[in-house]
């Protein structure tokens, strides 16, 4: 008998699966990624990279779960015995992930608070390293446990391991059906807002004014990648483990599709919040756009916080949005993720679910305790240093390159795809995973190899 889990209706995969791309990759990365390269004209390379790796991917990716029924690892290993190592990798990386995203939704729910008081004062930088964080920047002198961010980071972590005990009908796909919709809802309440300040329309300008002259540069395109692949959680193992719990009787490409674009309509919507605000800030202090640009840790928590004291009434209330759309964003991306090494915990050591929460979550949410730590801002930036450059392209060239070069398995994986899904897939599909996504993957490893290493 089959015993696996399973999602109890379409749209509750699908919302999963989106809640897990829709992170704080869309609302702070995206914005900053495009504009840096070529504004309107980052479209290009980026639709590019969303059709050529982004969904065909996650085709693959969704086949291989439904197909082998298994966590990335098992998956793997029914696959073919040798390859079970690429899903323990891409394992590897969900949990070292895992570890430092949590911290940074921590950071979000403390914000929500401050924002209600704009307890960070005029000096948001100040406020952010010394009086937040308690910053120390040597790490051999972590120091102590900062409560600001301690007392935060537990209750994400139990959020969201109380949400995986729950399983993956009742407490995965329950979450995600509350937890998208009510950040749609956020989000566009934001937007509109965001759009309707003044100056928002300069903002505008500066992100969608096209530099046609930028998509000859391959760093362009290295970037649209880059970005695709973090923000679709494509090559991290989670895709695979989620499309293993779908039914036997489920489309495949269709919803891949649906996913694929979901995505990146919230980050084209993020990318006309963010660039309205900060059209609103450079008005407001008589600079051009490109002064204030900034993405990451710098713009939520700096940039940001400095624009809501700006803000032209009710600036406690949109303050409070927008960080508690940070905190649901990264919620349903970290259940995801940490899903992934319980799912292949389960799988290999055939222990019960409950246990596998309580150890592979539970190790996750102690070494997640290490940058809760005076010294933890510079041990954050050293993981998603690390994790970014070797992480996750990497993962996706083995994965393509296995599957597609040396097991020969893309006409497999279509038949397989073809048989449950409403759409055939074309020859874009296989000229994309046998020749181009290879290629340019191949290629973007080659350029980090020759920047680091020379
Ligand atoms: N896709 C998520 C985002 O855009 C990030 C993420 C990466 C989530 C890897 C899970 C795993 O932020």
């Amino acid at each position: 008998m089959d015993t696996r889990s399973q999602w109890g209706t379409r749209a509750g995969f699908i919302m999963a699966a989106v809640g897990s791309a829709i992170g704080l990759g869309n609302i702070w990365r995206f914005p900053a990624v495009a504009y840096e390269n070529g504004g309107g004209a980052f479209i290009i390379p980026y639709l590019f990279a969303l059709l050529t790796a982004g969904i065909p991917i996650l085709i693959m990716e969704f086949t291989l779960g439904h197909k082998y029924r298994g966590s990335a690892p098992l998956s793997y290993k029914r696959l073919n015995k040798k390859t079970e190592f690429v899903g323990w990798w891409a394992v590897l990386v969900a949990f070292v992930i895992s570890t430092y995203y949590s911290v940074i939704i921590a950071w979000a729910i403390s914000y929500s608070v401050f924002s209600f008081n704009l307890s960070w004062g005029s000096d948001t930088e100040g406020f952010l390293m010394n009086d937040f964080l308690n910053r120390t920047v040597d790490p051999g002198q972590a120091g102590s446990l900062v409560p600001g961010v301690l007392i935060p980071l537990i209750i994400v972590w139990i959020v969201v391991l109380g949400i995986l005990f729950k399983g993956v009908k009742r407490g995965i796909e329950v979450a995600n059906r509350i937890f998208i919709p009510a950040l749609v809802i956020i989000f566009l309440i934001i937007v509109i807002r965001a759009v309707t300040l003044d100056g928002a329309l300069a903002g505008l300008e500066a992100f969608f004014s096209p530099d046609f002259s930028k998509i000859w540069s391959g760093e362009v395109w290295v970037a649209a990648y880059g970005q695709i692949f973090f923000s679709l959680s494509i090559a991290f193992a989670i895709m695979i483990t989620y499309s293993s719990y779908l039914p036997k009787k489920s489309d495949i490409t269709n919803n891949a599709f649906i996913t694929g674009f979901g995505n990146s309509s919230f980050e084209l919507l993020a990318g006309i919040g963010v660039f309205s605000v900060l059209g609103f800030m450079a008005t407001q202090s008589g600079v051009g756009v490109d002064e204030v640009v900034s993405g990451g840790v710098g713009l939520a928590f700096v940039v940001f916080p400095a624009i809501i004291n700006e803000f032209p009434g009710l600036n406690g209330l949109f303050g409070f949005l927008f960080f508690a759309s940070l905190v649901l964003a990264g919620l349903t991306s970290l259940m995801s993720i940490t899903e992934t090494y319980i799912a292949g915990l389960v799988d290999k050591f055939k222990i019960s679910r409950t246990k596998a929460v309580l150890f592979g979550g539970g190790t996750a949410a102690i070494i997640s305790l290490l940058f809760a730590t005076q010294g933890g801002l510079y041990f954050l930036d050293a993981a998603d240093y690390f994790i970014n450059q070797f992480g996750v392209a990497l993962v996706g060239l083995v994965e393509v390159v296995l599957i597609a070069w040396i097991l020969r398995e893309v006409k497999n994986i279509k038949a397989h795809a073809d048989e449950v899904s409403d759409i055939r897939l074309g020859w874009w599909w296989t000229l994309s995973l046998n020749v181009i996504t290879p290629i340019v993957l191949g290629y973007m490893m080659f350029d980090l190899f020759r920047q680091n290493l020379m």
